[in-house]
């Protein structure tokens, strides 16, 4: 960073898992012109290999392991306070296996983004791929929506999606939606850092104009 250049935005990643999508956000973020840094990697799981792909590419990471909590509000309360002391911009959830409470959302309200296996608002909750398999959607894919209240429920701001095949199963479309998730969630995040996406009331403004459906990632 040149002395004149304003600080990148700062980044700050929950994870409970491998964290494939972190992954795709290190890498992106390597590139020269990305707008924003990973400032800190947390989990609610001592062992998430995601820790140790933030280790690994030199990020600071926390842990606050929601076992050692009596309640959720407790729980919430720790980690929001270790969230603020590394003061992000944008908190991006990704693969935080975690139902986060009213306060807790609040207080991130506008700055957490989060991902999800399923094109909003079909498929709230878990074991999306299964479910689309049970319905005999021949269309499913991802959404990337910003965190409020309501479980899933926040304004979606990007999608893409993916073919279902006849022989597809659980495992062959979680790989099919995760390689789309790694191409979107750091478009989005550029995006956020670049100032070009907000959340209004209960939608979403992209360069200053509310967005009648989410961008849509073209097909390959
Ligand atoms: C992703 O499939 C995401 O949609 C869901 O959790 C998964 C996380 O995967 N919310 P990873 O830890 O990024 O590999």
């Amino acid at each position: 960073m040149k002395a004149d250049q304003a600080p990148l935005p700062r980044i700050l990643v929950l994870a409970s898992g491998s964290g494939t999508n972190l992954q795709a956000l290190i890498d992106a973020s390597r590139e020269r012109d990305y707008p924003g840094q990973i400032i800190a990697v947390g989990s609610n799981r001592p062992g998430a290999f995601a820790l140790e792909r933030a280790a690994q590419a030199n990020i600071e990471t926390f842990v606050v392991d929601h076992t050692k909590f009596q309640s959720r509000e407790e729980f919430d309360a720790a980690l929001m306070a270790e969230i603020r002391r590394h003061n992000p911009d944008v908190l991006v959830l990704a693969g935080f296996m975690r139902i986060l409470t009213t306060d807790f959302v609040r207080a991130f309200r506008g700055i957490m983004l989060n991902i999800h296996p399923s094109l909003l608002p079909k498929y709230t909750g878990l074991n999306t791929h299964q479910r689309v398999l049970d319905a005999g959607d021949q269309i499913h894919g991802v959404s990337i929506h910003f965190v409020t209240e309501e479980l899933d429920g926040g304004p979606v701001i990007a999608q893409a999606e993916v073919h279902v095949a006849p022989d597809d199963t659980a495992e062959s479309l979680a790989e099919k939606v995760q390689e789309k998730e790694h191409i979107l969630y750091p478009i989005v995040i550029r995006w956020f850092c670049e100032g070009r996406i907000h959340l209004g009331s209960d939608y979403v403004l992209f360069d200053g104009e509310p967005m009648a459906a989410p961008m849509r990632l073209p097909e390959n």
